[in-house]
This record gives structure tokens, sequence and C-alpha cells, in this order.
């Protein structure tokens, strides 16, 4: 359980391995003077993502992690993590899958946000299985990471109306604006309750 300590804003790392654009919008919330969390940390399994800039522009203390072994990459990352005192992980567009001994050290302590009404869809390509299916709606859900893949305890999830003339780009731009806005309400919800 993460656990909030008088006023102290909780030490938050965020991962990620591309765009960052819920990065961006953790950066914001976070900056705010009622936020429960300060991004002092981002991890990227990417040294090219382009969601570095965010950590660049904002003077976020960054790493980027050459994750050809897994296991160093993520013994690199745990040390940096104990270092640090990071007590929230919030997974945004992080691409590796972490391993049973990492999330054992943060158990109920990291959140990720995938881009489907979970439980349906877990995994990759869900805007163009969601259409194939001819599904009526969509949306995003933020949880919590165990170790089977997307499966952890939902915090919140939003759903939207596929449209007509939808097709899985336009889906995956208007959910991407959802997420944006559920990552934030979902940190509040899981720390305060609300
Ligand atoms: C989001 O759609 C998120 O749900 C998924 O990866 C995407 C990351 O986008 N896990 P961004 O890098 O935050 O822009």
């Amino acid at each position: 359980m993460v656990k909030l300590i008088g006023s102290r804003k909780l030490n938050t790392a965020v991962f990620i391995s591309g765009r960052g654009s819920n990065l961006k919008f953790l950066i914001k919330y976070a900056k705010k003077k009622t936020s429960p969390i300060e991004i002092i940390l981002v991890i990227s399994s990417n040294k090219f993502a382009k969601g570095l800039s965010y950590a660049k522009i904002n003077k976020i203390n960054f790493l980027s992690i050459n994750y050809k072994n897994k296991s160093s990459a993520e013994n690199k990352i745990l040390k940096l993590l104990q270092k640090k005192q990071v007590k929230l992980i919030c997974l945004a567009g992080f691409m590796k899958i972490l391993s049973k001994k990492f999330i054992g050290k943060f158990e109920g302590k990291i959140l990720n946000i995938h881009p489907s009404l979970l439980p349906k869809y877990k995994g990759l390509k869900t805007h163009q299985r969601v259409m194939d299916n001819n599904e009526k709606y969509s949306g995003s859900t933020v949880h919590l990471v165990n170790n089977r893949l997307d499966s952890g305890k939902i915090i919140l999830q939003k759903k939207i109306k596929i449209l007509k003339n939808d097709n899985p780009a336009s889906l995956k731009k208007r959910i991407l604006k959802i997420e944006h806005e559920i990552y934030p309400k979902a940190i509040n919800k899981l720390l305060f309750n609300y």
C-alpha cells in the first residue's frame, strides 16, 4: 500500500519508452500545490524516447537504461529507486514487462495506464482489436501492476463511445486525451481514496 506521510509529497518515478504524453500531464499535475506526488525521476527503456524531453525541460532527473540484459537493467533501476527513496512508480507507455522480483519490491506501488476497458483487450494493438470486434465502447484503465499482464486491481476507468466514423487511429487519439485526464485522478483515488 502507498502511504502519505504528513504533508510531504510522495517521491514518484515515471517509466516511459516513447512519446511521453502521459508523463507530460503527470508532470503538470505533480506541480500543483495540492498534488500528493513529486516526480523526482524518469526512467526510459529507450534513449531516443521523445518523452525524455519533458524530463529535461522540467529539470527532472532521468535515466535511460539499456535493456539488453533485463536483470542487470532492473538491478540498476532498483538501486536508483532505493537511493532516491521512490515510493510510487507510474508506468506510462513503458514497453518492458517488469519481473516478478521487481514487482515484489514495489507491491501495490506500481500503477499502469492501459488504453482499453480492462479486463478486456489486454496487451497490444487494443484499438484495432476493439474495432474488429465492433465494440460499442472503449476507453482507458489505470490499474495496479501485478505479475500478470494488465491484470492488477483497477483503480479508475473511463469509457467513451466508439463513433460511426472512428478508425483505430482516431480512437487512439480520443482515448489518449482521456488518459491524460484519468491518470492524475487515479493517483488521487489511490492516495486519498477519492
Ligand atoms: C498510452 O496509450 C498508454 O495507455 C499505453 O501507452 C501509451 C503511451 O502514450 N500504455 P504516451 O507515451 O504517454 O504518449
